[in-house]
């Protein structure tokens, strides 16, 4: 086979730091379901939003040369404070194609604002980073950007508490001054807070817009793929999921992020 076809036939990579990326796994394999996907959840060491930028850029390196074992033809960072802090190195340190989640998620936000105020939460790290707001700027000057950390909503999901009494205080407690500022977009910045959706949207009314970076990421990578000729022509596409930590737990609450039933989870030590 030409080298080309082999690569077009290698599976894409994604990683998170748990179940979280799986909402972006979910938007690609709909958008292109004739791709494999290999998809690894650092389940060891979620969660990444409280932790050091050197210490999940360590994460992220490890994890991507693993991949790179597994043939991936391109690698998702499918978890913002991931994409936050290590798309860079990665980048350089790869030679395959690398997508993180903060571009595409900026770009679809920015086509919706009519306002010029755009609302982003996420974990303290990606908030900290301020790399929604530097991505913003960077392609719209005009634009007003506030954020909120919201670090207790990771935990509410993990726990499945996705529309109860108390989540729906927590959310209206975090998003209070945020909307005040008359945002008409708000930027979900968290691979795990599109769970919430439903929830956070009641509680924002629905003027305004939520940008849920998932189908963002997919129709991006689905880019990336095309202008390399990298897209997978023929086939059903097949999925292989990697952790490092719990395979049980990630197949029980990986099926509700992805929508679909997990099988066959497999543990790694990287
Ligand atoms: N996946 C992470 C993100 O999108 C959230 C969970 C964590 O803190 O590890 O930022």
């Amino acid at each position: 086979m030409h080298e080309n076809n082999l690569l077009k036939n290698n599976p894409i990579g994604i990683f998170d730091s748990g179940f979280g990326g799986l909402t972006v796994m979910s938007a690609i394999s709909k958008l292109m379901p004739k791709e494999d996907i290999i998809y690894f959840g650092d389940s060891a060491h979620v969660p990444y939003g409280s932790k050091s930028k050197k210490v999940v850029t360590d994460f992220a390196v490890k994890i991507s040369k693993f991949l790179i074992k597994n043939n991936v033809k391109i690698i998702v960072i499918a978890c913002n404070t991931a994409s936050a802090f290590s798309l860079n190195t990665l980048k350089k340190i790869v030679n395959i194609p690398v997508i993180g989640v903060i571009k595409p998620g900026s770009v679809s936000a920015i086509n919706n604002t009519k306002n010029n105020k755009i609302g982003v939460i996420g974990t303290e790290g990606t908030i900290k980073s301020d790399a929604y707001p530097k991505q913003i700027k960077k392609l719209n000057k005009k634009i007003q950007c506030y954020s909120q950390s919201c670090q207790l909503f990771v935990p509410l999901v993990e726990e499945g508490w996705l529309n109860s009494e108390v989540t729906n205080k927590i959310i209206k407690i975090y998003l209070k001054d945020i909307v005040a500022k008359n945002i008409d977009t708000l930027i979900l910045g968290c691979t795990h807070y599109p769970l919430l959706k439903k929830s956070i949207q009641k509680i924002i009314g629905n003027k305004i817009k939520i940008v849920d970076s998932a189908t963002a990421v997919a129709d991006s990578v689905k880019s990336l793929l095309e202008k390399n000729n990298l897209i997978k022509q023929k086939g059903i596409g097949k999925y292989k999921f990697f952790v490092s930590d719990s395979p049980e737990k990630f197949k029980n609450l990986g099926s509700k992020f992805l929508g679909n039933r997990i099988n066959k989870v497999v543990k790694v030590e990287l």
